[in-house]
């Protein structure tokens, strides 16, 4: 399918391809040192200690709990609202999740109110994850994890870039998570990122991505070492060096792809606001965000299935940011819940519609959106 206006497009050209050529002339494709340069690029970007450079987000979201000490028995607070992997990790770890409801249809983000509600005597932690790129409440998720001493991982997949005033997201709570999948702000195809403060935790991710091996496989080839013990039990999460030699050349782009993307939101919501069937969540946000995506909300009497299938009759692609977890087939089975305990969640995942955000879009593709959009329910 030729979509005349993608979801999201690749924002490459030909930096990335002679990056990637001269990582292929260099002939070391595993983690060495464009990963060791991305890693510090990265940490330095969102203003973190450490930076440890993984295969996948959901990989760093994995090694983040396990570094935590997540085990048996112990239970994670997490939303609904997200994709599926901030929940599987946690059950990567054999903890339970517990799900936590949206603030409201207008911010999807997790409900405070009623994570201080869900807190148990077995409640380890938090996965907040900032949806969308639209900064959750830190402050006072912060002072709920304080008070209760729980630790707070970031799911930053969506939020590379976002602020919280002199901070950045993902560096808010013990661990921040990123994702390099294609569809997001930095692309790099798969590839993660975890990012600390603290020395010990960065340490344990580190030995955790390679087997738990005392010397990577680069040391050994610079004949640093030669030989290596195992002493955790690791995994192979190593990113490669052309996803670090991309990760290189869109960490360059980044601030000026994020300033697009919130132009071209601006467009939208200047253009849509007021269009009686559908509202738009995180309008008035009082928090910063990379805009990672430009979610609506449809009127209750909308078929969702028939407009989305109207728009692409139009070349126009749509998505849905997201069918809740607690209600896919694994979860209702294994993690059931009582009807009406996650209000929000199952409100958002009838009704919500991801229109096309990216920074190779243009003012004219926004407005032809917005037209078609109006044509269909106006
Ligand atoms: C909110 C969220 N968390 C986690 C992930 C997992 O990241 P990855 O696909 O890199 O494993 C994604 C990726 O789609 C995501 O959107």
């Amino acid at each position: 399918m030729k979509w005349k206006i993608p979801l999201f497009d690749l924002d490459y050209n030909k930096q990335e391809i002679s990056a990637v050529t001269s990582v292929l002339k260099r002939r070391w494709l595993t983690m060495g040192e464009k990963v060791e340069e991305f890693e510090s690029k990265f940490a330095r970007f969102v203003k973190a200690k450490y930076a440890v450079a993984l295969s996948s987000g959901t990989a760093a979201l994995h090694l983040a709990l396990k570094s935590l000490d997540l085990k048996a028995g112990d239970e994670v607070l997490v939303p609904s609202i997200t994709f599926v992997a901030s929940v599987n990790a946690v059950l990567y770890c054999s903890a339970k999740p517990v799900f936590v409801d949206s603030t409201s249809l207008n911010d999807f983000n997790i409900s405070v109110t009623e994570l201080e509600k869900k807190i148990s005597s077995k409640t380890r932690g938090i996965i907040v994850v900032h949806y969308g790129g639209f900064l959750a409440d830190m402050d006072k998720i912060t002072r709920l994890t304080r008070k209760y001493d729980l630790f707070v991982i970031e799911d930053s997949a969506h939020s590379i870039g976002t602020k919280s005033g002199s901070k950045m997201a993902g560096t808010l709570g013990e661990i921040g998570c990123f994702s390099f999948f294609s569809n997001k702000n930095l692309a790099t195809g798969e590839g993660g990122m975890a990012v600390t403060d603290n020395e010990k935790l960065a340490k344990r991710i580190r030995l955790m991505r390679s087997h738990g091996m005392t010397t990577p496989t680069w040391e050994r080839f610079k004949a640093v070492a030669f030989d290596y013990d195992i002493v955790d039990l690791g995994y192979n999460y190593r990113m490669t060096e052309i996803g670090a030699a991309l990760g290189l050349e869109q960490l360059k782009k980044l601030i000026s792809n994020n300033r697009k993307r919130k132009a071209l939101s601006k467009i939208y919501i200047d253009y849509l606001s007021g269009v009686e069937q559908i509202s738009i969540p995180f309008k008035n946000h009082p928090r910063d965000s990379s805009h990672h995506l430009f979610p609506i909300l449809l009127n209750k009497k909308i078929d969702r299935r028939s407009f989305m299938q109207k728009l692409k009759r139009k070349g126009i692609q749509t998505s849905i940011h997201y069918l809740p977890v607690h209600k896919f087939s694994y979860y209702r089975k294994n993690y059931p819940q009582k009807p009406g305990n996650l209000p929000f969640s199952e409100e958002i995942g009838k009704r919500e519609v991801s229109l096309p955000l990216h920074p190779r879009m243009t003012k004219e593709d926004v407005l032809y959106i917005c037209q078609q959009v109006k044509k269909l329910i106006g």
